[in-house]
């Protein structure tokens, strides 16, 4: 298995009878999931997935990789939340959060279109200019501002710099199969497109063209991304809590949250995992956060921010449990050197490979926090292969869905992600919100 859950940490707040009192309701959940009769059960597309995605697709998807590392510097990457984290998070963590400066053959990747910032699309066209360039526009609705914005300003640097005819084979639109103005669009411009499924929500949908192709272009083996998660689907197939990890997961937070732990912190010891954090983060806020329900995810990568957030963890509000993310391979070994002036008192370490120390930090921080009153999750993922990453996608995806249903939300829907944009585009004088735009207008003042 890629992927262990290890609930030794957790201190002595579950005790085996309650989870065996969880079992009923872990395993009715599960059958909501596998049944698709829960609540938001038109997004479960994502559950047969690994084994089920279109082949013929799926080769496009690698041809395309291939052409676009044969032709661009830069490959750019519009989208925001379900339409970006997952494959930023996959590139950062199976090569490196330093990929773009690393020597290697395949085009630098930038995500682009998930804010509203002038500094930072500013900085990324200075960044393009001199540089052949490709573009994937990520939206399933083909509408949001951010990313619409963006691809506005993309598409006529390529056209300027290509024509229309050079544009036309460097952009690619990843959107909805047949409804939204980006597919129309893209049709009559003649993009390459491929598909978001209609029964595949965006934070679900790493495993799609959504994920797949940015994560293909940055050389990552796609085809072992889908095995792993599809040996995770098999993996986690028992309806036994005791038999399957992801009941077990699901069931622990559901019981912490019912203690009053309302916030999960999931916690990296490898800088290459703050992206797998803010995806995680994605998956789970926007799943869970409803109906004023829902444990808050908050991320933190260790051992730097324990020389940040630690102190909070250790001593503050008891209100929080961590779900440890350990990778036991890390994919690189270095040895601490010995230094005669030795004035740090350090040489007790030379000779000592740095990850040994690393995972006896974690090993260290799991007893204090536990001292401390805070629970822990600990997960195991054997390495940063494609392959591993696959397997603990599906483990979090498939836990989220459980952990929805255990909560009583849909998991599916993001209804609260309106309100801001609605306000949004009363203020800034969109036509058809000019009643709300003058409520808001006096609140202001
Ligand atoms: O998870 C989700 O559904 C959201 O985060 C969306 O991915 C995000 O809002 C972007 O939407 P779209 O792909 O329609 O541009």
């Amino acid at each position: 298995m890629a992927v262990k859950y290890n609930t030794d940490f957790l201190g002595d707040v579950i005790s085996k009878d309650e989870w065996k009192a969880m079992a009923p309701f872990t395993k009715e959940a599960f059958r909501m999931v596998k049944k698709g009769s829960g609540a938001g059960n038109d997004f479960l597309g994502w559950v047969s997935l690994p084994d089920d995605y279109d082949k013929e697709e799926f080769a496009r998807i690698e041809a395309a990789a291939e052409r676009i590392k044969g032709s661009c510097d830069i490959f750019v990457v519009l989208g925001i939340g379900g339409s970006y984290l997952g494959a930023r998070a996959a590139i950062e963590f199976v090569k490196s959060p330093l990929y773009n400066n690393l020597k290697k053959d395949t085009p630098d990747v930038y995500f682009a279109g998930n804010n509203i910032s002038p500094t930072a699309l500013t900085e990324l066209l200075s960044i393009c200019e001199g540089k052949d360039i490709c573009v994937n526009v990520i939206s399933k609705s083909g509408t949001t501002t951010e990313t619409a914005i963006a691809f506005r300003v993309f598409k006529k640097l390529l056209t300027d710099r290509y024509g229309v005819e050079g544009a036309r084979s460097r952009i690619f639109a990843t959107t909805d199969r047949a409804r939204g103005t980006l597919k129309q669009y893209a049709d009559e411009c003649g993009f390459e497109t491929f598909v978001v499924p209609d029964d595949v929500g965006g934070r679900f949908s790493v495993l799609t063209a959504v994920g797949l192709l940015p994560i293909a272009v940055a050389g990552i083996d796609i085809k072992e991304l889908m095995r792993g998660a599809s040996e995770a689907r098999a993996a986690y197939s028992s309806e036994n809590l005791f038999k399957n990890d992801v009941l077990k997961y699901a069931a622990t937070r559901n019981i912490l949250y019912r203690r009053g732990k309302s916030v999960e912190i999931m916690v990296g010891y490898e800088p290459y995992m703050l992206m797998l954090n803010e995806w995680w983060k994605q998956l789970y806020g926007e799943s869970e956060g409803k109906e004023n329900k829902g444990i808050l995810p908050a991320s933190v990568v260790f051992s730097t921010d324990l020389h940040s957030l630690g102190q909070y963890i250790q001593e503050g509000r008891r209100d929080l449990f961590e779900t440890v993310l350990s990778v036991k391979n890390p994919g690189a070994s270095f040895v601490i050197p010995e230094d005669d002036a030795n004035v740090d008192g350090l040489n007790f370490l030379a000779g000592k490979e740095l990850d040994e120390v690393n995972k006896t930090a974690m090993i260290a921080t799991l007893f204090a926090h536990n001292d401390g009153g805070v629970p822990n999750n600990l997960i195991e993922i054997s390495d940063r292969s494609p392959y591993s990453l696959g397997y603990l996608i599906y483990f979090f995806e498939l836990a989220c869905a459980v952990s929805g249903y255990l909560l009583g939300v849909n998991p599916f829907n993001q209804p609260g992600v309106e309100s801001y944009k609605k306000n949004m585009f009363a203020l800034l004088g969109k036509p058809g919100y000019e009643q709300e735009g003058k409520i808001l207008r006096k609140r202001m003042k």
